[in-house]
Parts: C-alpha cells; structure tokens; sequence
C-alpha cells in the first residue's frame, strides 16, 4: 500500500507557482491577487480562508479577505462581488461557502465574472468542463485528478466510482474522469445516498472516490483488493484526548481499509492538501489570462 501524500504532491506544486510568480515579479509586473469574501462566522471557514491567505502570502501573491456580517443583505453581497468583477488587482474571487440561509448562493456564485472563478463553480465554468474545454476546475477535484497524474497512476478504461454527487466535488469529478482526455477517460459509475445497496458498486471499482461527507463511512467490505482510494472527507468527530476537543477523519475507515489498496490518501494530508495548491494555481491561470488581454 503506497500513501498519496498530498502535502508532499502540494508543496512541489507550490514552489512551481511561486517560481512562475517570482518571474512575472522580475519582469516588472504586478502579482497575481485573490479576493475572497467570507460572510458570518463559520469556524471552518474562517480555517480555510486564513490559510489561502497564508498560502498567497507564501507564493508571492496578493490576497485580501472582505469579512461580513452574518447579516448582510444579497443586495450588497452582489454589489461587492461586482465591485471585484471589475478590479483590476484581484485576478480570482472566491465566495467562501456556505453563506447565511437568507443568501441565494446561486445567485452570488452567478454574478461572479467567469474570467475570475477561480473556484470553478460558475455555470459557465461547469459548462466548459462537461463539454470538454478548457475551463477552471473546481479546485478539490482539480486536487485529486493532479494527484493520480503525479503518481501515474492509470485512469485511461478503470472504472471510477464516485460516492457523493454535490457540485463541489462529486459531479465535477465524475464529469473530468469521463472526458476523453490524458489522465482521463475512465468508465465513471456515480453512487449517492439514494442507492439501495452501495456495495455492490463500490466492490467493482477501480478507483473509488468518496466524498460523501460522513466519518468512516466507507469500510474494508465495500472495497476491492488493490483499488485506490481517494478520501475527500474532512469531518470532526469529538476526542477528548485531542487539545481542540475534536479530531479530523475522512469518510473512510482508514484503519481497516489501508491494507487492502494499491493506493490511499490519508486524512488529513491527502486531498485537502491539494484543493488549496490547485486555487493558487487557478488564480495564476486567471492572472496570466486577464493579463495577456491587455
Ligand atoms: N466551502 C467548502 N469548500 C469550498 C470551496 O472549495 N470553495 C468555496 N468557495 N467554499 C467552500
């Protein structure tokens, strides 16, 4: 059983970027910029948004974050969206999700400028990705398809099973995994929680994918031998012995699942890893578009 380190894949993926970005700095021209906008005070989000902002800092890119009241009305939330559609610093923007109950996130995903969706969740962006041009890639499943390349590992005729259909991740990774593509072109079975015996589709993959989003969901008997396993979940479950109160594991039973695979990302340090690698890198691509246009 070999470990998908995704810190390790992430790291050499970041120095790439802020090697290309430190030319783009030698040359005179101005850094790459990444807005997010973070509205209310989700504990999650707020780790995950401090670490982009981190991870900019690091690769020599400029980020700002606009932090807003839980309260905030949808009008005003568009307005600032607009606002950054068209500032000329920021190459990417990022509505840092979920937002309040009362915010058509629909709504705000769809105003944003799709020459700045750097998180690849525009309907615009996720045409181009089903039809099989070049698009942004929402950044987790971007994360894992980086992931099984660096690793050559073969998806050309495997069958993928995907368990979990959200649009973040689910639906965007089985529709890459299908295109007729390098690194692609792989028979793509999608399970979700309305399937009445997931087994009997999880035991013939592959390559399985879960991003179900339930603690060690996936256990030993739904999985093949010498299949790779790709855990998406981040959950919390409670441990006293831990300093936070709390510890992070996927949505596969590690433990028992490990010795049967060819391949496994740990959680954490597997996937997650890499869907922060893959923003920066999608807001390089944003800048070096926006840029040439000029
Ligand atoms: N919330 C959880 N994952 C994501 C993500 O990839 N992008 C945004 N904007 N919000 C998220």
């Amino acid at each position: 059983m070999i470990l998908l380190d995704g810190n390790k894949t992430a790291a050499e993926i970041k120095n790439e970027i802020a090697q290309k970005v430190a030319r783009i700095r030698e040359e005179g021209k101005k850094s790459p910029g990444l807005v997010t906008i973070l509205v209310g005070d989700n504990p999650a989000s707020q780790v995950y948004v401090n670490k982009k902002n981190k991870t900019c800092a690091e690769l020599g890119m400029i980020s700002k974050t606009e932090k807003l009241d839980a309260g905030i009305s949808e009008d005003e939330l568009l307005k600032l969206v607009r606002y950054y559609n068209d500032a000329a610093e920021y190459h990417g923007i990022l509505v840092q999700l979920p937002l309040p109950a009362h915010i058509d996130e629909d709504k705000v995903i769809e105003a944003i400028n799709p020459a700045k969706d750097v998180d690849g969740f525009h309907p615009v962006s996720v045409g181009n990705l089903v039809i099989g041009k070049e698009a942004f890639l929402p950044c987790t499943p971007f994360g894992i398809l980086e992931l099984l390349k660096r690793y050559n590992i073969e998806t050309k005729g495997k069958h993928v099973v995907v368990v979990g259909r959200s649009n973040i991740v689910g639906k965007p990774v089985a529709n890459l995994l299908l295109q007729k593509k390098e690194g692609a072109n792989a028979v793509v079975t999608v399970c979700h929680s309305a399937a009445p015996d997931l087994k009997k589709f999880t035991l013939s993959a592959d390559i399985l994918i879960a991003a179900i989003g339930r603690a060690n969901y996936v256990t030993a008997d739904m999985v093949k031998d010498g299949a790779v396993v790709i855990d998406v979940g981040i959950n919390r479950v409670e441990d006293h012995s831990a300093a936070k109160g709390y510890r992070i594991v996927g949505d596969v039973d590690f433990e028992n699942v490990a010795p049967k695979c060819s391949y496994i990302t740990p959680v954490p340090g597997g996937v997650g890893a890499m869907t922060i690698a893959m923003l920066m890198q999608n807001t390089l691509s944003a800048y070096i578009k926006i840029e040439e246009k000029k």
